[in-house]
């Protein structure tokens, strides 16, 4: 397949205009055109080769993160206009982190497909992508990249930050906080629902360094938003502002033909990489990224997270990781100052194209210098070596871990034996799945101490459809009750970029497609090397060889026909967790009306 169609066919002529001013065929233009003029718009206007623009609305009742893009829309819809182009809202299936069962992982691609058919097969010759919530971002991007017509990402911004008791309360951060208070009998079920409902004071998505932020945030560094984009809350003045300006940005990306294959180059992926190192980015960024730059045809892998992401210093102090959230980080000057910093220690590739049609360094250039507290100065970090490890060993083949939530604690709990100061031997605890999790972790014939691992399996992309956020799981409540407030953990499902748990997950392959993990049981020795970045099952190959022959894996149980669709096709988390066969739709813009 080329790499170089365009929103423009071969004539010079906008891809829309092959639908909707096409004089050598009257039948079909008539009948593409008499439909979208029942609501008011006139056939002047739509036969005036004026560039038509999708705005791709994720923002939906049931997607509460993103819903502020209803009123967004009219202000990108006012540049659209200005700029001389004619806006065409549309809307994308939603994807609620919070709301959706069993997991918004899933509708990733169920979002991504459906935006993929949209831009393909409807006259649309570029598109605003509304962005917000975890997943909204990657499955909009891919999409985008996949059919590779002139695209530009609004975020809809973080929301305003959340106060409990006159402390901070993050979203999500806030959650895993409450829970212990609770197991700990500390505050009881009124108090417990009020905590967690402080963090979230107004519109917006997470107001921590989640996965929604971390992902808008990386959205920017690749180039595909205007800079200071990601980070404006969603109430600012700013937000209405720079929706007005991506709606005017993107009807001249559509003349000048700047297409998303254009940015979205190898050079912009290392660029987020250590841009998400350096903002302490959710551990879901690797397996999105993965998944944008195989659809867009970069060669990226999890290896090139610890090549270019391991040693960057963590410079932005931002809950989990830090301290503060998101409208700190926005005032701070948010990630055209985490770039222009990196730039300073030759660390950005400062002529990476963007979509404002200058390179990243000059759309950095004029940010301010970092404040010392919220945004550190490169020489002056948080944490030096603060990017993800990716971790092998006997019993998977890649998994990453999020250095940069390590707590003082937990390295002195389980990293201080001065022989060996960066490697621990726990005995495991396993867990089929979230459900036994919580139905067991309590259980006193499992005897959990704190010299345990607690893993969990069967919630990767096969075994729990999409993938499970459930890594991050809470010790047992007398542990928590003496003061041991985690245990490390592993997995094959994911966590939430606000958990501030030392994890380490996306075990890639999973157990449900007879991984590593499948062979464990609870009780054996395992030890954890991270200078080595290896996880071991101590027992011997004989061992592992006879558990392996004697295995059978569950049966999996399909509740949705998408679930069952999607099992058949989609491949490992370290792989981007995409479809397997999607990955090679490449550039497909269709530039003629004719089907
Ligand atoms: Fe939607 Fe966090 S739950 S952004
Ligand atoms: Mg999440």
């Amino acid at each position: 397949m080329t790499s170089e169609t365009s929103a423009k066919n071969a004539s010079g002529r906008l891809r829309s205009q092959a639908w909707f001013d096409d004089p050598s065929n009257p039948d079909m233009t008539a009948l593409y055109i008499e439909r979208y003029l029942n609501y008011g718009l006139t056939r002047q206007e739509i036969q005036s080769g004026r560039p038509i623009i999708g705005i791709a609305q994720t923002g939906s009742d049931l997607a509460p993160c993103n819903r502020h893009h209803i009123e967004l829309a009219t202000r990108v819809k006012d540049g659209i206009r200005e700029a001389g182009g004619i806006p065409l809202e549309f809307p994308v299936h939603p994807i609620q982190e919070t709301g959706k069962r069993p997991t918004a992982a899933l509708d990733r691609t169920l979002s991504y497909l459906g935006l993929v058919e949209v831009l393909y097969g409807y006259p649309l010759d570029g598109v605003v992508l509304t962005t917000g919530c975890d997943k909204t971002t990657p499955a909009m991007l891919a999409g985008a990249a996949t059919v590779n017509i002139p695209a530009i990402v609004l975020s809809g911004g973080p929301m305003l930050d959340g106060h409990y008791k006159g402390k901070l309360a993050g979203s999500g951060t806030v959650v895993w906080e409450a829970r212990r208070l609770l197991a700990a009998d500390k505050i009881g079920y009124d108090e417990f629902m009020d905590m967690v409902s402080s963090s979230a004071p107004s519109v917006g998505h997470c107001n921590t360094m989640g996965t929604a932020l971390s992902m808008n945030s990386i959205a920017e560094a690749l180039g595909m938003s205007l800079p200071g984009c990601a980070a404006i809350p969603g109430p600012y003045r700013e937000r209405g502002q720079i929706a007005y300006l991506t709606g005017k940005r993107i009807v001249d990306m559509v003349r000048e033909d700047l297409t998303p294959r254009k940015v979205m180059t190898r050079e912009a992926f290392e660029n987020a990489i250590v841009v998400a190192s350096a903002i302490g980015a959710s551990t879901n960024t690797p397996p999105h990224l993965i998944s944008i730059a195989r659809h867009v045809g970069v060669d990226l892998t999890l290896e090139d997270w610890q090549k270019f992401g391991h040693d960057v210093p963590l410079l932005v102090n931002c809950q989990p990781a830090g301290f503060y959230l998101g409208e700190a980080f926005h005032r701070a000057g948010g990630v055209p100052t985490v770039m222009k910093e990196l730039i300073k220690a030759g660390r950005i590739h400062t002529g990476a194209p963007t979509v404002t049609g200058r390179p990243m360094g000059e759309n950095v250039e004029r940010a301010p210098d970092p404040d010392d507290d919220v945004i550190r100065p490169y020489g002056k970090p948080l944490m030096n070596d603060a990017g993800m490890l990716v971790m092998g060993g006997n019993l998977f083949d890649s998994a990453v871990m999020k250095t940069s939530v390590i707590s003082p604690e937990f390295r002195k709990q389980y990293l201080s034996n001065p022989d060996d100061p960066d490697a621990f031997v726990g005995r495991a605890i396993v867990f089929d799945g979230p459900e036994e999790y919580h139905s067991r972790i309590n259980d006193p014939s499992l005897d959990i101490d704190e010299n345990c691992i607690l893993f969990i399996r069967g919630c990767g992309t096969v075994g729990y459809p999409g993938s499970a956020e459930v890594v991050n799981m809470q010790p047992p409540d007398h542990l928590i009750k003496r003061g041991i407030v985690s245990l490390p953990t592993i997995g094959d499902g994911r966590q939430s970029g606000t958990s501030a748990s030392p994890s380490i997950l996306n075990a890639s392959p999973e157990a449900a497609v007879g991984g590593g993990l499948a062979l464990l049981k609870t009780g054996d020795k395992v030890r954890v090397d991270l200078r080595k970045r290896r996880v071991d099952l101590l027992a011997s190959d004989e061992e592992i060889a006879a558990r392996r022959a004697a295995l059978k894996l569950p049966e999996l149980k399909h509740q949705t026909p998408w679930q069952e669709l999607y099992r058949g096709l989609v491949g490992q988390l370290s792989d981007g967790g995409c479809l397997e066969m999607a990955v090679k739709y490449q550039d497909i813009v269709h530039t003629s009306g004719m089907p």
